[in-house]
């Protein structure tokens, strides 16, 4: 990634493979953009199928004013991590799922949208580190009333990534926002749809005024069940059962929360997916967020109503801890991959 600095060798372990890298300070890496050279690029026309992209050099792109996406919000993305392994080779998580998660997500939007493979072959190779990759897909031909656009564009544009949240794998503090509610049934709060994003925005910045990480929706039904915090799902644990939101429409599929739940179940926890009363967090034994950016951040306290519920103040919980290792540990090729999940 030459674009951020002058770009130096670096041997991944003692292996004689040798990479050319951009002088960055991992250790000092947040969650923000630091653009890359090149973006990959694929375009269709409303009655076809996308074919063939191509790298571009990474840069602002352009479209018509009437473009469906600025108008419409007809929009996708999707978020993968890149690991670099001991010996240098480069994992991808599970990418077939975020694939399958776009297509799920294009149908409800109204978009074609890129074959698996398409999205697979698409990813670009990374230098090292942990490279966050973005396919955003979109409207980008001109419309004025409401109708799907003529035109598709595909993108994916790559950026190192550090830690999502400030407090990196330290207890986040989250609020319940009693007032603003992130979805609501048969709408589209299941899809990875950019206007779920949009509508988080004005919740998390009053509540990160007031010291908060991030803000903590209930469903907008009944008022009392949780659904998911802006972005990343949540689960509550309680000795030896692990319970989280049910997939039901409100909710982002995540994958790092479906893979949470099939390495928790396999190492013996009993995990439930159903509706989890937001009473439950006075008794839970810890609470702990998952996402592709966010990994796995402990929630060391949750407010609700002005009143503060607060899970061992001092640090990770046992059961957060593990979950923790157990996923970083695979994602890295750490421990072996029993469930063929790495590319
Ligand atoms: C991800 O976890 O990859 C996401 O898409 C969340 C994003 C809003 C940073």
């Amino acid at each position: 990634a030459s674009t951020i600095s002058p770009a130096k060798k670096l041997q991944c372990d003692d292996s004689d493979v040798w990479y050319e890298l951009a002088d960055i300070d991992w250790d000092s890496l947040g969650f923000a953009l630091m653009p890359t050279d090149y973006m990959y690029v694929m375009k269709c026309t409303r009655g076809e199928t996308f074919s063939k992209g191509e790298l571009q050099r990474f840069g602002n792109i352009e479209l018509s004013p009437s473009a469906g996406i600025l108008n419409y919000g007809q929009g996708l993305f999707e978020g993968l991590k890149v690991y670099c392994k001991q010996d240098g080779s480069i994992l991808l998580f599970r990418p077939e799922e975020n694939a399958l998660r776009m297509r799920m997500g294009a149908e409800q939007m109204c978009m074609p949208s890129p074959t698996v493979e398409q999205f697979v072959d698409a990813v670009p190779p990374p230098g090292k580190g942990s490279l966050y990759i973005r396919p955003l897909h979109m409207e980008s031909g001109a419309v004025l009333g409401v109708a799907p656009s003529p035109e598709y564009t595909f993108l994916i544009y790559v950026s190192p990534v550090g830690n999502y949240f400030k407090e990196g794998i330290a207890p986040i503090h989250l609020m319940i926002d009693t007032e603003v509610h992130r979805a609501f049934r048969c709408g589209t709060g299941g899809v990875k749809t950019i206007g779920n994003y949009a509508l988080v925005l004005k919740a998390q910045t009053a509540a990160k005024a007031k010291g908060y990480t991030d803000v903590l929706y209930l469903d907008c039904f009944h008022k009392k069940y949780l659904e998911q915090v802006s972005s990343c799902n949540v689960f509550v644990v309680k000795g030896n059962v692990i319970s989280t939101p049910a997939i039901k429409g409100t909710i982002l599929a995540g994958i790092t929360r479906k893979s949470i739940i099939d390495v928790a179940r396999s190492q013996g926890f009993q995990v439930e997916e159903r509706l989890v009363a937001v009473d439950e967090l006075l008794d839970a034994d810890e609470v702990f967020c998952t996402g592709t950016a966010v990994v796995i951040s402990p929630v060391g306290s949750i407010t609700y109503h002005g009143e503060r519920i607060s899970y061992r103040n001092s640090g990770i919980g046992v059961v957060s801890q593990q979950r923790y290792s157990a996923l970083t540990r695979l994602q890295m090729g750490l421990t072996e991959d029993k469930m063929d999940w790495l590319v």
